[in-house]
C-alpha cells in the first residue's frame, strides 16, 4: 500500500485540501447500471453474485471503466458478517435481506463465536482481483455494517422502519443484546483485517441507522462499539485509512468523533452543511452529502446543489459521495454530469 502512489482519495484521506475533490458514490455498482443486471441476471442470487469472485470482481469494477471514480468500492453486503457467524441468510427478490431471526438466548447460543473464515474467503479472493485489476491512483474500499446497523437485521430477520424489534431487546434484554453487540465487535474487527490484508486502501463502517437511537443509547450502542473496532483494526494496521458513517447520527457526530478514531466521516444529505463544515471538517476530512433524489432528478437542481455542496466543504479536507446510495432508477447522464460539475 505504501509503495503506491497515493491517488486524490487516500490524500483526502490523509487530511489533505485539494483543488479538485475526488470523488466516488455509495452504492455505485448496482442496479442502475445495465451492465450490473446482466451480471446479476447471469449469477443467480444475490449472494452468489457476493460470493463468485469473478463476477463480484466485475461488478465492481464496472462502475471504475465507465465513469473513471477515484474509488471502487469492494462489492458484497453487510449481511454477509451475520451469514459467516451461521445466520441464516436470504434475499428476496425486490423485497430486501430475510434472516431467520436472533431474539433470544436460545437463538443467540446457536450463532459462531467467530466468523467461519471459509465462507469469506471468496470475499478476499475479490479483494485480491479488484486490487491487481486497479490503477494505482484508484483507492479501493472495504467495508462492514456498524454493530447497531447489523443488530436490526439480525434480531428482526428483515428492515424495519422503526427498529423496534433491536429497541425492544435492548431495553427488555441488555445483558444479550450487549452479548450480541460484542459478538459483532469482534468479528467485525476481523472480517476488516482481513480485508486490509487482502489489499483494501480503506475501509468504512456503514452505521446506516445510527439516527434512529437518542444520545444515551446512541453512545451506548454506536459510539462505544464503533470505538472497539477501530481501536482493534489499528493494533493490526495502525496506517488503515477509515471512514465511519453514522448516518443521520446530525449534531451528535463531534461525540461521536471523540470516541471513535476515524480519518472521515460521511455526511447523510439532511445535516447542516455550517455546521458540519465548522463542527466536524475542522476535525476530519467529510465525505458526502448530495442528496440521491437530487441526482436522479439532475438538471438545475442538479447543478445548483452540486454547488452548495462544493462551496461548503470543497476548501477543506473533502472526498464527493452522496449523503446514501445511490437509487436504482438514476439515469446514467446525471451521474456522467455530475463528474463533469465536480471535476471541471
Ligand atoms: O456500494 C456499493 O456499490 C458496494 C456494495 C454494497 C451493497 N450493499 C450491495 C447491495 C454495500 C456497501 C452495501 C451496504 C449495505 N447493505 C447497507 C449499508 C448501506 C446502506 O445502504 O444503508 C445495508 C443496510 C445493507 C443491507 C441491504 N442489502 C439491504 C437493506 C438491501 C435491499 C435494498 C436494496 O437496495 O435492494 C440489500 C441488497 C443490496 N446490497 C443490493 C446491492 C447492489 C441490491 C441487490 C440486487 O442487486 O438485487
Amino acid at each position: 500500500m505504501t509503495t503506491r502512489e497515493q491517488g486524490l482519495f487516500l490524500r483526502a484521506l490523509s487530511g489533505e485540501s485539494l483543488s479538485r475533490p475526488p470523488i466516488w458514490m455509495m452504492r455505485q455498482a448496482g442496479r442502475y447500471l445495465p451492465e450490473y443486471r446482466e451480471v446479476r441476471a447471469r449469477a443467480g442470487g444475490f449472494l452468489d453474485l457476493c460470493y463468485t469472485p469473478d463476477l463480484a470482481a466485475e461488478v465492481t469494477m464496472q462502475p471504475i471503466r465507465r465513469f473513471g471514480f477515484d474509488a471502487a468500492i469492494l462489492f458484497s453486503d453487510i449481511l454477509v458478517l451475520p451469514h459467516a457467524l451461521g445466520q441464516k441468510l436470504w434475499f428476496v427478490e425486490g423485497e430486501g435481506p430475510r434472516l431467520e431471526p436472533v431474539a433470544d438466548a436460545a437463538r443467540f447460543g446457536e450463532i459462531r463465536a467467530e466468523i467461519d473464515q471459509d465462507k469469506l474467503a471468496p470475499v478476499y479472493e475479490t479483494v485480491r482481483r479488484v486490487r491487481a485489476a486497479l490503477s494505482d491512483e484508484t483507492a479501493l474500499i472495504g467495508f462492514c455494517g456498524a454493530p447497531w446497523t447489523v443488530a436490526t437485521y439480525m434480531v428482526a430477520g428483515r428492515g424495519t422502519p422503526d427498529k423496534g424489534p433491536a429497541k425492544a431487546l435492548f431495553r427488555d434484554d441488555p445483558a444479550l443484546f450487549g452479548a450480541m453487540i460484542d459478538r459483532l465487535v469482534e468479528n467485525s474487527a476481523t472480517y476488516l483485517i482481513g480485508q486490509l490484508d487482502a489489499g483494501v486502501d480503506a475501509v468504512q463502517i456503514f452505521d446506516s441507522w445510527a439516527g434512529s437511537l437518542e444520545k444515551a443509547d446512541f453512545l451506548r450502542w454506536c459510539v462505544r462499539p464503533m470505538a472497539e473496532i477501530v481501536a482493534r483494526v489499528r493494533a493490526r494496521h495502525p496506517e488503515a485509512r477509515i471512514i465511519g458513517f453514522p448516518r443521520g447520527a446530525g449534531e451528535l457526530i463531534p461525540l461521536y468523533l471523540d470516541a471513535v478514531k476515524v480519518d472521515a466521516v460521511g455526511l447523510e444529505s439532511e445535516i447542516d452543511r455550517d455546521f458540519a463544515r465548522d463542527a466536524i471538517q475542522s476535525r476530519v476530512t467529510v465525505q458526502g452529502n448530495l442528496d440521491p433524489l437530487t441526482l436522479r432528478a439532475g438538471g438545475e437542481a442538479l447543478e445548483r446543489e452540486v454547488a452548495a455542496v462544493l462551496a461548503a466543504f470543497g476548501a477543506g479536507p473533502f472526498v464527493f459521495n452522496l449523503g446514501h446510495g445511490i437509487l436504482p432508477d438514476t439515469p446514467i447522464a446525471h451521474v456522467e454530469r455530475l463528474l463533469e460539475l465536480v471535476r471541471n
